[in-house]
């Protein structure tokens, strides 16, 4: 059976982007056609400047956000990567096999790395050792599918890269795996900047919509999106980016195509209002199971601890086999 992994780091409120670009997927296809694991990569969240106390709640909220948006512990597993030691085994085994110039060409560290100095912070040793880590998550499970927004399509190239040469280097260890992409809302927009990506760390408030944010304030962020220049409306993402990315947010959430869906408005107003009006809809299940799962803080600790059992589990013959091959002693 295919074998699924994926994750979510917990350094901000979940945003419309991580739905729409992965959770949903998760929900809706993944876990019914695929031996899934999804998992709340906690040591991701320690790579940049952090409050501990503020990295555990993102977390519990993070874990009951996945249960809300529908991800079922009878047909999948939900985790924390700190739970399961073998993430962190093996991620030292792959920093044996990766470069210094690898992780250097990585768009996001590249992009982090400016964002914590322009803040007068140092950069972490573990913010360039990032995708090692996440190399590790993916292939301690002998992954074969990660789905994922595209802005973590170059992270699994790496993972591949690094499978491919260990398993050169040392004998067959691991499955190589790949990226799956969401065919639309791959890469949500920020609605204040449509040329930079809905991300969750990011500091501007009003172009960022949250899982939890009430239906007006949604509607408030939709209707003052920033549009481009011009009256009529046409799905043109290089030309019209603000334009593209609301005719696709509202794809993503009513259906239909984005470049089809242009075709019925002929004004910005009407689009807004339609695009916020789909957002509420797409949100109010995930908010209401929210809620729900709120008044029961004990059944989704039991969920993670009972994910973390079975997650390790999985992992471990396969860290062990990685620690054999890669010339370390058993442990006997
Ligand atoms: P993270 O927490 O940034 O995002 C979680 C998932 O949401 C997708 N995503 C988006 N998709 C479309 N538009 C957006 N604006 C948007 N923002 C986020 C991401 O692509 C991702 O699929 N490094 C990963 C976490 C991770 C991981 C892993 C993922 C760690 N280990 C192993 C897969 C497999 C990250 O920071 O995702």
């Amino acid at each position: 059976m295919t074998r699924v992994f994926s994750g979510v780091k917990p350094t901000g409120h979940l945003t419309l982007g991580n739905y729409l670009g992965a959770m949903r997927q998760w929900a809706a296809v993944d876990q019914h056609r695929a031996e899934a694991l999804f998992c709340i990569v906690d040591l991701h969240a320690l790579t940049v400047d952090h409050d501990p106390a503020r990295v555990r709640r993102l977390s519990r909220q993070a874990a009951t956000l996945l249960l809300a948006a529908g991800l079922d512990p009878r047909l999948c597993t939900v985790f924390v990567q700190s739970h399961v030691d073998e993430h962190a085994r093996l991620s030292y085994l792959l920093e044996c096999v990766a470069t210094d110039g690898e992780m250097r060409r990585m768009i996001q560290y590249k992009e982090k790395a400016v964002r914590e100095q322009r803040r007068g912070g140092s950069v972490r040793l573990s913010l360039l050792t990032y995708p090692v880590l996440m190399a590790a998550d993916i292939l301690a499970y002998r992954t074969d599918e990660v789905p994922v927004g595209d802005d973590q399509a170059q992270h699994v190239e790496l993972s591949r890269d690094l499978a491919v040469r260990f398993n050169q280097r040392y004998g067959h260890t691991f499955t190589v795996p790949r990226a799956t992409l969401p065919t639309v809302a791959a890469r949500v927009m920020n609605l204040q900047d449509p040329t930079a990506k809905m991300g969750k760390s990011d500091d501007t408030g009003p172009g960022i919509v949250y899982l939890l944010d009430d239906p007006d304030v949604v509607r408030k962020k939709v209707v003052r999106a920033v549009t481009d220049s011009g009256h009529d409306v046409v799905y043109d993402r290089a030309a019209r980016p603000g334009l593209a990315n609301l005719l696709e947010i509202l794809a993503a959430c009513a259906g239909g195509e984005p470049a089809e869906l242009a075709g019925g408005y002929d004004s910005y107003g009407a689009l807004k209002k339609d695009t916020a009006e789909a957002v509420v809809e797409a949100l109010r299940p995930v908010q209401e199971r929210h809620r729900a799962l709120c008044a029961d803080p004990g059944y989704v600790e039991e969920v993670l601890r009972d994910g973390a059992e079975r997650a390790r589990a999985m992992a471990r013959p396969t860290v062990d086999a990685a620690y054999g091959a890669i010339g370390l002693l058993p442990n006997a």
